[in-house]
């Protein structure tokens, strides 16, 4: 089967048929593919979407959210709350626990999502096995095992609270310093890059704060805008030339 991305290989007939032969079906609306830095991504073939970059999973999540968001707001800070959007594989939260280890910080990392993913699905991820030589497996393991509607402390940096809810109903006193905006493309879910939405974020970040997200249409940028956040247009990760950076 062929699939998101392989039309920018269409020159590459080996690597085409590698990538194709490498797919999984894992259910009747889930394909687990191998992306080109090695990492997996899930594809829906009824939305023809991928829950990353097919150039690169792991490439595109430090880019975007650790790169520039996380090591963007970081600076002197000693804490850090984070609120993702669109929790999916729990990469993100995986690809944060690291870095705040590393830079010795402590992240309240809070997550929503809307559709959890099979545990039968989260155990094909090869995440924990390629990042630093499985170094993170079980950490991984215990991001996708947190109980939702509750905080787990899972290291000495990170701590961690997962609601199953949408963004469209999703309500919090709490306020946050940074926002990975990792919804499905505007193309696939419009409702969720709109004005309201920008707006109900704007209401819950800290002055300063920080909202990334890999996408950089016209129509998102004017909404943030409105919202009102500044907005800046940075380098995307390979493969996409533009990503987003707002302030609040
Ligand atoms: C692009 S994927 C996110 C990938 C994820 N951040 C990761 O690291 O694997 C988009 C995610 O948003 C979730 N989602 C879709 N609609 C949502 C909604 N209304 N509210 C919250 N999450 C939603 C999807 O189920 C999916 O997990």
């Amino acid at each position: 089967m062929l699939v998101d991305g392989c039309y920018q290989l269409t020159t590459n007939i080996t690597f085409v048929y590698i990538f194709t032969l490498s797919n999984i079906q894992l259910n009747s609306n889930k394909v687990l593919i191998t992306t080109e830095d090695g990492s997996h991504t899930l594809y829906m073939p009824d939305l023809n979407e991928n829950y990353h970059s097919t150039f690169g999973a792991i490439q595109e999540s430090n880019h975007v959210f650790i790169d520039k968001g996380f090591n963007g707001i970081i600076k002197s800070k000693k804490s850090i709350q984070i609120f993702e959007m669109g929790f999916g594989t729990g990469l993100n939260a995986l690809l944060t626990l690291i870095e705040a280890e590393k830079q010795n910080v402590f992240v309240q990392y809070f997550a929503i999502e809307a559709y959890p993913l099979e545990d039968n699905i989260l155990k094909q991820l090869n995440y924990g096995n390629i990042i630093e030589e499985g170094k993170y497996e079980e950490l991984f393991n215990k991001i996708n095992n947190a109980s939702w509607e509750k905080s787990d402390k899972l290291s000495p940096h990170f701590e961690i609270k997962k609601l199953n809810t949408s963004i469209l109903e999703f309500v919090t006193a709490n306020k946050f310093d940074l926002v990975y905006f990792d919804a499905f493309a505007p193309e696939v879910q419009p409702e969720l890059w709109t004005e309201d939405i920008f707006r109900k974020l704007f209401s819950i970040m800290n002055p300063g704060g920080i909202l990334v997200t890999y996408c950089c249409k016209g129509i998102v940028k004017r909404n943030m805008k409105t919202a009102g956040f500044n907005i800046e247009k940075l380098p995307g990760p390979p493969g996409k030339r533009e990503m987003l950076r707002a302030q609040r």
